[in-house]
């Protein structure tokens, strides 16, 4: 069934690994501000250049282009009936935006759901991350290793580790977190919208659980 979801969560929560099953399962296109951020600075783009000023800080990419960028990829034809943010909205100015715009359309979101993850285990998760550079499918050293190394299982991308991933980058997103995006949880929690799941659980009880939050 398709459904409009946006997924929160800390840096390593599992936003990414999530939102793909999720939408895998029928909720509807899978839409990572990351994802789109990273596809344009591979493509030599101003806007990745841009972006990579910030995301190399752990700060995040001003609100004006992030909105434009996320709201123009939300008109395409595979997310028309539904969707899964995952990354996006990061501040309070981007979810005023989002529901703007889907209050023009006479829509909202069905649910906001937090993934929750203790910092200790955010950290171990970034310091082991590979990543898919043709599909963006996450893999972990230890947790969820590819079948071959380096080498990824769904399209055969090579595999690398993300620059921002490097500890003092981490610890900086971490802030940029707590201070900008965790707002955000009584946002949604205020339009009765907010559930939390538990994201220190194997991969497939997390996907149950998000699955049972918003109804799947
Ligand atoms: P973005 O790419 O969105 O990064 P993030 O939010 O920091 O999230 P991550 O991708 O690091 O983690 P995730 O929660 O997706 O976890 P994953 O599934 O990979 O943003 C990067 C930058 O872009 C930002 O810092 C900012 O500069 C910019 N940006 C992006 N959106 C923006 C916006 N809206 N506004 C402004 N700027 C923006 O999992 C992590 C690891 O854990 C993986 O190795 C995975 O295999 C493993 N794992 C997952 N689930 C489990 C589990 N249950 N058990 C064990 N291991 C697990």
């Amino acid at each position: 069934m398709s459904s409009r979801v946006v997924l929160l969560g800390p840096p390593g929560a599992g936003k990414g690994t999530q939102a793909s099953l999720i939408a895998e399962g029928g909720a509807g296109a899978h839409i990572a501000s990351g994802d789109l951020f990273r596809k344009h600075l591979g493509e030599g783009t101003e806007l990745g250049a841009l972006a990579k000023t910030y995301m190399d800080k752990g700060e995040l990419v001003p609100d004006d282009v992030t909105i434009r960028m996320v709201l123009e990829r939300m008109e395409e034809p595979d997310a028309r009936d539904g969707y899964v943010l995952d990354g996006f909205p990061r501040t309070l100015e981007q979810a005023k935006a989002l529901d703007a715009a889907l209050e023009d359309q006479g829509r909202g979101i069905d649910a906001a759901l937090l993934i929750e993850v203790e910092s200790e285990e955010l950290v171990r998760r970034l310091a082991g991350r590979w990543i898919c550079r043709r599909c963006q499918a996450p893999y972990h050293e230890a947790f969820s290793p590819p079948r071959t190394t380096g080498c990824c299982d769904s399209c055969g991308g090579e595999l690398y580790q993300r620059d921002d991933d490097k500890p003092d980058v981490v610890r900086a997103r971490l802030e940029t977190y707590e201070r900008q995006t965790a707002p955000l949880v009584g946002y949604y929690e205020s339009q009765g919208k907010l559930a939390r799941v538990n994201g220190q659980q194997s991969v497939e009880r997390v996907t149950e659980d998000l699955e049972a939050a918003f109804g799947a």
